[in-house]
C-alpha cells in the first residue's frame, strides 16, 4: 500500500531513493515519483507504471541534490495518472510530500484551502495535506528555538483524520526532511552521515542496519546534523536504535526468476529458522521465549481466538484444526476485518492471537486493538520485527523467515503453519498429550524441512503438469479437515497470480453446489492423502470423473488410487498430521507459480494487489 523513501545525507539522493523504491515496489506499482531539493528548488519526476519507468524519467533530469523523497503508489484516491503520482507539491511551490495512507477528511480540507486561494493539480487526498502544510507555514511566526517547517507539519496533522506515513521537503530548508506516521509504518535508518526514512527496512538495509521504528503519532525532523523525534503533543522522544539482523542479500532475488520462486524454494530453511531453539530440552514439547504469559496462566485458558487476513487467515484455520485435534481446546477463527466490527462475544478465559506476516495489515491491527480494548491479552504470530502489530501485542512469536517480497505469500504461510503446529503441541502437552506422543510430534515437526525438500524436487514434473492446465479459466481446489484451508490457500494463490477464477471447498461440500461447475473445462485439484477417510475422498473424485471433470490428485506415497481415477497425480511423502498441511501446500504453490509463468503473468506484482494492506 504505497512505499515511501526519504534521504538526507551527502550522496546523490535520487540514486539512493530509486534503489529504495525498487525494493519497496511490492507495496504498490501503479506509479512512482521522486522529488529532490537542489539549490533551493524542488526537482520532480513522476511516471505511471513501474519504478523502471521512473528510473528512465529521472535519468533525463540528472538530479544532483542530496536531500529527497520518493514514492511508489497503490492508488486509492484518483486514477493511475502521472498527475496523481506522488510526490505532490504545494501550489506555492514550497513543499513536496509523499504519503502512504488515506486522508479521510481531505474534501473539507480541500474546500477550506480552495477558499484561501490554494490550487490543486491532482485528484488525490494527499494534495490537500501538502497545501495544508503550506498554509500553516505561511501562518506560522518564525521562532528562534523552533523549526517552522516541523511546526507547520505538526499543526497540519492535528487537522487530519485518517492514516498516514509521510515525508516532506521544504525549499526554505534545503537539507532537511520531516516525516510522520499514524497507522502507516515508518522506519528511520541511521547511517554513516546519512539518514533514510522508509516504509520498511528493505529500502535501507543496503546502507545501514541501525534503525529506529517510529511509533504512531510521532514526527521526526532530520537535518544533516542528526534527527529529533517528537510526539504530536510536542513531547521529546528518546529514540531506541535497533540492529536489524538480516542482510541486503536476503532481499535479493539471486538466481531465481521471481521472488515467489525463491521464497517457495527457501521454505526448508525458513521452517528450520521458525523452529530453531523452540523445543524443550527433553524433546517432547515446544517452548516460546516471548509469550509474556506464564505456563500456569496459559493452562487456564479455556478458548483461543485467532484472527488474520487472506493467507494468514488460512493459517489460522489450519491452527484451529490442530489445536482442537491435539489439545482438545476450542478455537474460534475470524477474519480480522470482520472481527473488528462484529462485536463478537468472547469467553472470559480466551487468549487472542493475531497472525500477520507484515505486522502492518490495518484490519489485523484493528482487530487486535479491539480485542485489547475488550481487555483480552493478544499474542502475535508475525514475521516483521518492530512492526506495529509486534509492538502493540502483549507478546508473541516471530516467524524468523526473513523478508518476504513476492506479493503472494508462500514461506510466511508454511512458517505460520509451523508456529500453529508448535502451539498445538505446547497446549496439548499441558493437557492430555503424553510424553511419548510429544516426542513423536516433535520429531515429526523436525522432519518437515526434509519432507518439503522432497516435494520441491518434483518441481520439474509439477511444471509440466502446470503447462497442461495453463489455459483454463476456472479451477476448483478441494480438501478435507486440515487440508480444507490448504485448498483455500491453493485457490487464493492461483487466482491472485494467474487471474484464473479458483475456489476452495471442503471436498464433501462439492455435491451441495460446486459440482454444478464440474466440466472438462473446469479441472479440480483434489487433496486425497492416505487417511481414515481415504475411501470417502476417492468416492468424491469418482463423482467428478463421472461428470467428465479433470482431476489433479495430491496424495501420499503408497496410497492406492483406483486406476484411471486421476488425470495427474502429485505424490507427497507420508507424514504426521501436524506436518501434512505444510507438505501439502508445496505442490499447490508450485502449480500456481508455474501456471502463472506459463500465462506470462507478472508473478511478483499481480495486478491490483499490494503486499502490505495498510488501508481498510
Ligand atoms: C496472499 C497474501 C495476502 C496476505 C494478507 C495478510 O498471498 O499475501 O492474502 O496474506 O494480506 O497479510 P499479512 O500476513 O501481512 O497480515
Amino acid at each position: 500500500m504505497c512505499g515511501i523513501v526519504g534521504y538526507v545525507g551527502k550522496q546523490n539522493a535520487s540514486a539512493i531513493i530509486l534503489e529504495g523504491l525498487k525494493r519497496l515496489e511490492y507495496r504498490g506499482y501503479d506509479s512512482a515519483g521522486v522529488a529532490v531539493l537542489d539549490k533551493g528548488e524542488i526537482g520532480l519526476a513522476k511516471k505511471t507504471g513501474r519504478v523502471d519507468n521512473l528510473v528512465k524519467e529521472a535519468a533525463r533530469h540528472k538530479f544532483k541534490g542530496t536531500t529527497g523523497i520518493g514514492h511508489t503508489r497503490w492508488a486509492t484516491h484518483g486514477g493511475v495518472t502521472d498527475a496523481n503520482a506522488h510526490p505532490h507539491v504545494s501550489s506555492d511551490g514550497r513543499f513536496a510530500l509523499i504519503h502512504n495512507g488515506v486522508i479521510e477528511n481531505y474534501d473539507s480540507i480541500k474546500k477550506f484551502l480552495l477558499s484561501k486561494g490554494y490550487t490543486f493539480a491532482s485528484e488525490t487526498d494527499t494534495e490537500a495535506l501538502v497545501n495544508l502544510i503550506a498554509y500553516h507555514y505561511q501562518k506560522e511566526t518564525p521562532q528562534p528555538d523552533k523549526s517552522r517547517f516541523l511546526e507547520s507539519v505538526r499543526r497540519s496533522l492535528m487537522h487530519v483524520e485518517g492514516t498516514y506515513g509521510i515525508a516532506v521537503l521544504c525549499t526554505d530548508c534545503p537539507s532537511e526532511l520531516v516525516s510522520a506516521r499514524k497507522a502507516s509504518p515508518l522506519v528511520l535508518g541511521v547511517g554513516d552521515g546519512e539518514f533514510i526514512i522508509a516504509s520498511d527496512v528493505s529500502a535501507l538495509i543496503s546502507r545501514t542496519q541501525n534503525v529506529v521504528y517510529l511509533k504512531d503519532g510521532e514526527l521526526v525532523h532530520i537535518t544533516p546534523k542528526g534527527f529529533t523525534i517528537i510526539t504530536q503533543t510536542e513531547e521529546d522522544v528518546s529514540p531506541i536504535v535497533n540492529q536489524v539482523t538480516w542482510k541486503a542479500e536476503d532481499a535479493d532475488m539471486g538466481t531465481f526468476a521471481h521472488f515467489m520462486e525463491k521464497e517457495i524454494f527457501e521454505q526448508p530453511a525458513a521452517l528450520e529458522n521458525t523452529m530453531r531453539g523452540r523445543f524443550s530440552a527433553d524433546g517432547s514439547t515446544a517452548q516460546f521465549g516471548g509469550l509474556n504469559i506464564t505456563p500456569v496462566e496459559f493452562r487456564q485458558i479455556d478458548r483461543f481466538a485467532f484472527c488474520g487476513c487472506g493467507t494468514a487467515w488460512h493459517a489460522c484455520l489450519v491452527t484451529e484444526h490442530l489445536i482442537e485435534r491435539f489439545a482438545r481446546v476450542p478455537v474460534e477463527v475470524d477474519y480480522a476485518s470482520e472481527f473488528r466490527y462484529r462485536n463478537s462475544p468472547l469467553d472470559r478465559n480466551t487468549l487472542f492471537f493475531v497472525v500477520s506476516q507484515s505486522g502492518e495489515t490495518i484490519d489485523t491491527l484493528g482487530a487486535m486493538r479491539e480485542a485489547k480494548r475488550k481487555g483480552y491479552k493478544v499474542l502475535a504470530i508475525n514475521n516483521s520485527v518492530g512492526s506495529s502489530i509486534a509492538r502493540e501485542a502483549d507478546g508473541g512469536i516471530y516467524q524468523h523467515v526473513g523478508p518476504e517480497i513476492g506479493v503472494a505469500s508462500t514461506k510466511a504461510f508454511t512458517s505460520q503453519l509451523m508456529v500453529g503446529a508448535m502451539m498445538a503441541l505446547y497446549i496439548a502437552r499441558m493437557r492430555d498429550m503424553s510424553y511419548s506422543d510429544g516426542i513423536i510430534y516433535v520429531n515429526a515437526l523436525k522432519s518437515a524441512p526434509d519432507l518439503v525438500r522432497r516435494v520441491l524436487q518434483q518441481a520439474p514434473r509439477i511444471k509440466e503438469i502446470a503447462q497442461r492446465y495453463a489455459k483454463v479459466s476456472d479451477m476448483l481446489f478441494l480438501g478435507r479437515l486440515s487440508l480444507f484451508p490448504v485448498a483455500l490457500e491453493g485457490a487464493l494463490k492461483l487466482k491472485e497470480i494467474s487471474y484464473i477464477h479458483a475456489e476452495g471447498y471442503p471436498a464433501a461440500e462439492m455435491k451441495h453446489g460446486p459440482i454444478a461447475l464440474i466440466s472438462p473445462e473446469c479441472p479440480t485439484v483434489f487433496f486425497a492423502p492416505n487417511s481414515e477417510i481415504f475411501n470417502k475422498l476417492v468416492s468424491s473424485i469418482q463423482e467428478i470423473k463421472a461428470r467428465h471433470g479433470k482431476v489433479i490428485v495430491i496424495t501420499t506415497e503408497g496410497a492406492q488410487l483406483p486406476d484411471g481415477l486421476a488425470d495427474d497425480i502429485i505424490y507427497i511423502p507420508e507424514c504426521h498430521e501436524a506436518v501434512l498441511p505444510i507438505v501439502a501446500t508445496i505442490p499447490v504453490q508450485l502449480l500456481s507459480y508455474y501456471i502463472a509463468v506459463a500465462r506470462g503473468c507478472d508473478v511478483d506484482k499481480p495486478r491490483n494487489l499490494a503486499k502490505s494492506v495498510t488501508v481498510e
